[in-house]
């Protein structure tokens, strides 16, 4: 596959070639990163600024140490400490990192739509880390390849995601990149953490939407279970933090209703004991470290 693209914002209009081809790319990847010496070549003489607007641990580590594995240098920007806490707006940011020289910048923003903003106004290519409730397609593509290193050809298995799904940029990301793979997908979670259209029926293809989560999981091919930000019962969404986790955490007895060895994922950082119970973070179905170890590649 010949890559066309100078800025990765969204999966949402990617071919499913595209996507494995990235797919493909990240195959060997991992074959490079078990390497003694973890280094490929394609970025030498490049910088990649690693632009973290917010907060963030696996996908900002997981860019720099891929950066670095293809033999770029890097820089770290952050908001608290850099002129971002003085009130400088995003456009002279931007503008100064083009200015240092940044060839590729990796941002997460917790406005959705920011890194459109900037691709529109850099000669650098972006890359969306996150932005806000909006996307993160570097999560989707990681995902998927975890999935796939569990169940192989994703045609036709059904994927549960269980959360948060209005305000879940992750869930959006890996609707669209694990649909045109093949999969189906079944949202579940509280109705006032679905989109309104969604949970009226009007879904993307390729999608259903079950509230009862042991519905859902029943004869599921895997689960991704999506962190619930406790802020969400504060703001009336839901009635508890306890009664989330009795109707809507992953227990091990939840997860036994998967097909067998179905796998259990989770994008971090977790909550355990409300969406998901220690037990099953890190019981044998969990895939939660595979899929951080997959982000590098
Ligand atoms: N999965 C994910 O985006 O985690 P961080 O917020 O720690 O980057």
């Amino acid at each position: 596959m010949k890559w066309k693209r100078r800025h990765i914002l969204d999966i949402d209009d990617w071919s499913r070639e595209e996507i494995e081809g990235v797919l493909e790319t990240t195959g060997a990847m991992v074959e490079v990163l078990s390497r003694p010496i973890r280094k490929a070549p394609p970025l030498r003489g490049k910088t990649v600024i690693l632009f973290f607007a917010e907060a963030s641990t696996r996908t900002r580590v997981s860019f720099e140490l891929a950066a670095k594995a293809l033999s770029a240098d890097t820089t770290l920007i952050t908001a608290t400490g850099s002129s971002v806490e003085k009130g400088e707006t995003l456009l002279d940011t931007v503008r100064t990192l083009e200015a240092l020289g940044g060839d590729i910048i990796v941002m997460r923003h917790a406005s959705s739509g920011a890194p459109y903003f900037v691709a529109e106004r850099t000669e650098a290519a972006v890359i969306n880390a996150g932005d806000g409730w909006h996307a993160h397609p570097t999560q989707g593509l990681l995902d998927a390849h975890t999935l796939r290193g569990a169940l192989g050809d994703l045609d036709g298995k059904r994927i549960v995601i269980v959360g948060d799904i209005v305000h879940s940029r992750v869930a959006r990301s890996d609707i669209n990149t694990l649909v045109p793979l093949g999969a189906r997908v079944t949202l579940s979670g509280p109705p006032t953490l679905m989109p309104a259209a969604w949970r009226c029926g009007a879904l993307p293809d390729g999608v259903t939407y079950e509230p009862d989560l042991d519905r859902a999981l029943d004869g599921a091919d895997g689960v991704i279970a999506l962190r619930l930000q406790k802020e969400r019962q504060e703001s009336g969404l839901l009635p508890s933090l306890r009664e989330y986790r009795t109707v809507w955490g992953l227990t091990t007895a939840r997860v036994g209703r998967m097909r067998p060895n179905a796998p259990v994922m989770h994008p971090g950082p977790m909550n355990e004991g409300i969406e998901i119970d220690a037990a099953v973070a890190h019981g044998a179905r969990s895939l939660v470290e595979t899929q951080v170890t997959n982000g590098v590649a």
